[in-house]
């Protein structure tokens, strides 16, 4: 096969969106819109990739920096066909070049596939990616003569009655060699009701050089239904979920909904895991055999080992979470924190770039920030970590089968020692030395006779 060069046009304005973020920089399952263009294209192993941007160029550009394409400026949104006319010149003659819209995010490679597999038949012709939709309001038609052959596309606006009828429709993605782009893009002309350089305007082009036009259909027809509207938008979200969640169940998940399924980013799971409803993933998240995560939790940038259990409400971001652990409900866990295997953290429980050792728990109401806790530490409710002094963070280090009693507050920095015991209610402000029980405490005493004299 020839080199193949991918062209995805990003420059139009998405005015229909009333946003004030370019409309690729919008998000389907925490991918832009363009990268899951891009992403999609990589897969084509095409020699080149160009994103033609507009007048939000620069936004573009900074925040997908990270993107290996080359960035082609149109300088006014004069139409698609005027759009790829700015990144032809770039690309040698004896390419294919495949026309791709940064607003259609969802396009499968296995699409793309076959339509650059239809065009090996016939070296020079161009190939079309249409698509049967039930409401074709808005696209272009593809126009067919009486044998079947396509002879042109129409756009919605230029449209006669008779045409509005047909329900083929033009994707908008397109293939043909670069030499003949050169050729036919400066002949388009804007003479339609958007005084528009039309790109679909080389189908016509084509057939009058008798250029073979290949129509190929698209797999499904929301794979190809670009983004115009915020509405659009969130549909092809949903889509996007449910699909995922769908090929997670056939993995083996034991999801509990389809459609109570959110996951922004990525998503690894090991066998028998079970998700139930509602809840939502961010970033990357590994989950491990046998693993359970309770109903409305939110999960984010967490590698999670096997056979954890994660009850509801919880809050887990930034994590390593190892095997056999307990979690929840109405736990936070926030960045660096890591839990060795078998640790129990409770309800209303905060954690903050702590480390826990092996079965050690926090079962209730504590707030343990910047922390080393070892093995077999028991943590009593309320216990709180005074880690800021208003200036500095400060570390709290509680050795291995230590007991804190309850509302204990540890002001750091500070050491407990192996096996120590601190008593409920202390506010320890020195370190406490192992085996031996530390208490800081006001003696209590009662007042004889102090409410009959009140009265
Ligand atoms: C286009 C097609 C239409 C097709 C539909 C499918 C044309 C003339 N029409 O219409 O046949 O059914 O897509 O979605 O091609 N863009 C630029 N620069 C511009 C204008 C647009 O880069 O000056 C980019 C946009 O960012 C977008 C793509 O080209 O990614 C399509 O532009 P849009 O204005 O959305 O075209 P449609 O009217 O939807
Ligand atoms: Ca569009």
């Amino acid at each position: 096969m020839r080199d193949l060069s991918i062209v995805i046009l990003a420059g139009g304005n998405g005015k229909r969106m009333y946003s004030p973020l370019p409309k690729v920089l919008h998000k389907v399952g925490g991918l832009t819109l363009l990268e899951h263009v891009v992403a999609t294209a990589k897969c084509l192993n095409p020699t080149k990739m160009y994103v033609v941007y507009g007048k939000h160029g620069q936004q573009i550009c900074e925040q997908l920096s990270h993107v290996s394409v080359t960035w082609v400026e149109q300088p006014e949104q004069l139409g698609t066909g005027h759009a790829l006319l700015q990144a032809i010149p770039h690309i040698p003659d004896n390419h294919r070049v495949l026309v791709l819209y940064g607003d259609v995010p969802l396009i499968s490679s296995s699409t793309l596939e076959s339509l650059l597999e239809a065009m090996q038949t016939t070296a020079q012709g161009l190939g079309v990616l249409v698509a049967n939709f039930a409401e074709p309001m808005g696209f272009g038609r593809i126009i067919r003569d009486a044998s079947g052959n396509i002879i042109a596309i129409v756009e919605q606006k230029d449209a006669t009655a008779e045409q509005l009828l047909i329900h083929e429709i033009n994707t908008g993605i397109m293939t043909g060699t670069a030499q003949q782009f050169k050729k036919w893009l400066p002949q388009l002309s804007p003479e339609n009701s958007q005084a528009e350089y039309y790109l679909t305007e080389v189908v016509s082009l084509a057939v009058q050089e008798k250029i073979p036009v290949i129509g190929v259909r698209a797999k499904c027809a929301t794979e190809v239904s670009g983004v115009n509207t915020r509405l659009e938008l969130l549909n092809l979200e949903r889509f996007y979920q449910n699909q995922l969640a769908r090929s997670l169940v056939n993995q083996g998940v034991n999801l509990f909904d389809t459609n109570r399924f959110d996951c922004r980013g990525k998503l690894s799971v090991e066998e028998g895991v079970t998700i139930d409803i509602d809840v939502v993933f961010e970033g990357e998240v590994t989950i491990g055999q046998g693993s359970v995560i309770g109903p409305y939790c939110f999960i984010r940038n967490v590698v999670i080992g096997k056979n954890v259990i994660i009850e509801s409400h919880s809050v887990i971001d930034g994590a390593h979470i190892k095997d056999n652990c307990k979690i929840g409900p109405f736990t936070r866990i926030r960045p660096g924190t890591h839990l060795d295997n078998n640790v129990h953290i409770g309800n209303f429980v905060e954690l903050k770039k702590t480390h826990m050792g092996e079965n050690s728990k926090a079962s209730h109401l504590s707030y343990l920030g910047d922390s080393e806790i070892g093995r077999a530490v028991n943590i009593g409710a309320g216990t709180i970590t005074c880690n800021y002094d208003g200036k500095n963070k400060n570390r709290t280090i509680i050795a291995d089968e230590a007991f804190i009693g309850s509302g204990t507050e540890l002001v750091a920095p500070v050491s407990i020692g192996k096996g120590a015991y601190i008593g409920a209610g202390s506010t320890i402000t020195r370190d406490a030395p192992e085996e031996e029980l530390t208490i800081s405490r006001a003696k209590q005493c009662t007042i004889k006779g102090w409410k009959k004299k009140r009265k």
